[in-house]
């Protein structure tokens, strides 16, 4: 009830309940005198105590930890003649983003210098709806299969019984995953430490479709490349940090836009033709390769600069919804069959993780109309009502035929089709091995050694088959520094892989 003396306070500040009543007291309870037994009455405690038991939503189940910023997309080069996206349609054209950096593997507490991939997400706000890109800073990934991805999760998070990290699980799963070898070298070098989000490039990592007005279809992966340039942490250095400051990355990228010295990425492409693309010498859907840029050079696209701060962390970074299948008319998914399955993943996590209204909220609303049939659900904040069928006869929404994107080929029998390890899965990370600088070689087998050391006698030979397969040098480093016998390691070698896998099961 308002009187003369709350109605004296400033009525901007004034404490309420979520019902709007002003508070009377909100530092003692509703009691009796002596003894103190609290009253049922008091509204307001009851309030605080039931939110505040309901204020944790699950975290992520992958990429748990993060910070977020919003910013703005402006295009720098016409590239219409391979893509219709209304956000590309014109030189200049400036369309707002949210962007979401994270480590993968560790809880929302976890430190953010681990060595890990980083997430590199980024949500533009188009005319036509929201376009996610949800990648990493990798262009490659461990899988390319996702039905691989939830035990690849399980070995990379903590040990059932012990609730500890398991480096018996990690270096397990990867040493019966040669496919890995790619991302794996990546991640042992110093680039899976990288010094903070900003110094950092981004990738789609997946190859998507472009299509144009004439619908041609193009293949095309994305780069976002630093302007603050790369800059990685050494192992020491990072395990140090995660004591002094385990929100580093998160901090410098708040205080960074703070000060406003506002980050900023320029964004390239690679672009192949459907012909270019089935004749190129690897499969190009797979997540697991780069396509070479001497090949198909990177083409600049736009640039990206981050530099608005969220107003409140939980409703803008932690509720935030990415999915790779996000998308708007001039852009589609692949035939690449861990992005298909990632397409349904997110929205299907989020339902559980957020709600089945997770785009009505303000950091995931499209900023263009939203027009459909669905309603109601948990926290629906929807304004329109009927009609809620269709079709109907009341000039409901329409869908429209010319947003359907250009079909593609498909041959051959609905199976369980492998994609077997070949030797051409080794060449990419023998080529990375042999791009490194001495110190950075020194420092792959350094930060290998340190991690791997803790793992099973037999693990350890087995994954350093596998380095040894890559490159003789790498793997003959790698037994050195492990004190492993390198004759073991090179007959290992030699095996086929269900040989070597069974040569080093456990006894
Ligand atoms: C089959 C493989 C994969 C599956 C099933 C999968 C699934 C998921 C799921 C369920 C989430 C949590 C979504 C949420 O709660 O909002 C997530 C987050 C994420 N994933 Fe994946 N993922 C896969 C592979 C990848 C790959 C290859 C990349 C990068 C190239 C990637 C990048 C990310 C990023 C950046 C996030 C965090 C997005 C954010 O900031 O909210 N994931 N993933």
């Amino acid at each position: 009830m308002y009187n003369s003396y709350t109605r004296s306070y400033n009525e901007q500040k004034k404490l309420t309940t979520s019902t709007g009543k002003v508070v009377d007291n909100d530092q003692n309870s509703l009691t009796t005198e002596k003894p103190a037994v609290t009253s049922l009455n008091d509204m307001n405690l009851l309030e605080k105590l039931s939110h505040f038991n309901r204020e944790r939503i699950p975290e992520r189940v992958v990429h748990a930890k993060g910070g977020g910023a919003y910013g703005k997309f402006t295009v720098t080069n016409d590239l219409t003649k391979y893509t219709c996206a209304d956000f590309l349609s014109q030189v200049g054209k400036e369309t707002e983003v949210f962007v979401r950096f994270s480590t993968v593997g560790g809880e929302k507490g976890s430190a953010d210098t681990a060595r890990d991939p980083r997430g590199f997400a980024v949500k533009l706000y188009t005319n036509d709806g929201n376009y996610d890109i949800v990648g990493n800073d990798t262009p490659v990934f461990f899988i390319r299969d996702a039905i691989k991805f939830p035990d690849f999760i399980h070995t990379q998070k903590r040990n059932p019984v012990t609730n500890l990290p398991d480096p018996d699980a990690f270096w397990d799963f990867f040493s019966l995953t040669p496919e890995s070898m790619n991302q794996v070298t990546r991640l042992m070098s110093d680039y899976g430490t990288p010094d903070g989000f900003r110094h950092m490039d981004g990738f789609g990592t997946h190859t998507f479709m472009w299509y144009n007005n004439s619908r041609e279809r193009y293949w095309i992966k994305y780069h976002f490349k630093t302007e603050q340039g790369i800059k990685n942490f050494t192992n020491d250095e990072a395990v140090e940090l995660a004591g002094i400051n385990p929100n580093y990355s998160v901090q410098d990228l708040y205080d960074s836009i703070k000060q406003g010295k506002y980050p900023a990425w320029t964004l390239f492409v690679q672009i192949l033709t459907t012909e270019q693309a089935m004749n190129y010498k690897f499969n190009v859907f797979d997540v697991t390769k780069i396509i070479y840029e001497e090949d198909y050079p990177l083409i600049p696209v736009g640039r990206l600069v981050l530099n608005r701060l969220p107003k409140n962390f939980f409703n803008e970074v932690e509720q935030a919804a990415f999915c790779p299948g996000t998308i708007v008319p001039g852009v589609n998914l692949s035939p690449d069959k861990m992005l298909n399955a990632r397409a349904i993943s997110y929205t299907d996590a989020q339902r559980h993780r957020i709600g089945p209204n997770a785009n009505q909220l303000s950091v995931n609303k499209p900023r263009c109309p939203v027009n459909n049939y669905q309603r109601d659900g948990d926290m629906s904040m929807l304004e329109q009502g009927a009609p809620n069928y269709y079709p109907n006869s009341f000039r409901g929404p329409e869908p429209n035929i010319l947003v359907t994107p250009p079909s593609y080929e498909v041959e051959g029998m609905l199976a369980r089709h492998p994609m077997k390890v070949e030797p051409i899965d080794f060449e990419q990370p023998r080529k990375l091995y042999n791009e490194f600088s001495a110190q950075e070689k020194e420092h792959l087998i350094y930060n290998i050694s340190v991690s791997l050391k803790n793992a099973l006698s037999n693990i350890q030979y087995r994954q350093t088959a596998l380095f040894y397969i890559t490159d003789v040098d790498y793997g003959t480093r790698v037994a050195n520094k492990l004190g492993l016998n390198l004759d073991v390691v090179k007959t290992l070698a030699t095996m086929s892989e269900e040989e070597r896998n069974a040569k080093t099961m456990k006894k």
